[in-house]
């Protein structure tokens, strides 16, 4: 799969269509294509992750907490505020017929190494993006049934409200 400069600025205007705190914009990504960073990077996966290795390109989304607002002690932004800019990303590239999926299961250490990333920043997700294949020789047994259907979500009475917690 081809990756241009319009692809990358089509993803980034997207997610920065998001709100945040005060317009803090406290998202930074890692757009990485180049083939030779990409096969670092795969280094750095997690062993049940490896079917990743095939991808065009991986998204490493990036944020710190001084980046957004923090208000009184424990409500902390930037995850937040991030997630909701990543997610308009991934709508984006599935509207435009591509599969990302953001991963926790990587070296944080190593990934940002490879990736250049300073000490103080959190690597929050890595996005792996391709195209839909028919080839799932890949993934494990598991991951080929979830792959096929989409995963059980809980009743809407688990975590609707009405009124009252
Ligand atoms: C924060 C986060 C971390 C995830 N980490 C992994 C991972 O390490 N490996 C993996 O195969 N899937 C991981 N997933 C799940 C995949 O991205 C999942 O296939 C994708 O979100 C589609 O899931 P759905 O079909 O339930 O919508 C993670 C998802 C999220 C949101």
């Amino acid at each position: 799969m081809e990756i241009t400069n319009e692809l990358i600025d089509d993803l980034a205007k997207n997610a920065q269509l998001s709100a945040s705190c005060f317009n803090y914009q406290p998202w930074n990504y890692v757009f990485v294509y180049e083939k030779e960073i990409l096969t670092k990077l795969f280094d750095a996966l997690k062993e049940s992750n490896l079917w990743a290795k095939k991808a065009s390109m991986i998204i490493a989304v990036i944020s710190k907490k001084e980046l957004d607002c923090v208000i009184g002690k424990s409500r902390e932004y930037y995850l937040f505020d991030t997630g909701m800019a990543t997610a308009n990303m991934i709508l984006r590239g599935t509207e435009l017929g591509l599969v990302m999926h953001p991963i926790a299961g990587y070296s944080h250490s190593k990934a940002k190494e490879i990736l250049g990333i300073p000490e103080e920043m959190v690597l929050i997700t890595l996005i792996i993006v391709g195209k839909k294949t028919d080839d799932l020789s890949e993934l494990t047994e598991k991951q080929k049934i979830s792959e096929g259907k989409r995963p059980l979500r809980k009743a809407l009475n688990e975590f609707v409200h009405h009124n009252h917690y």
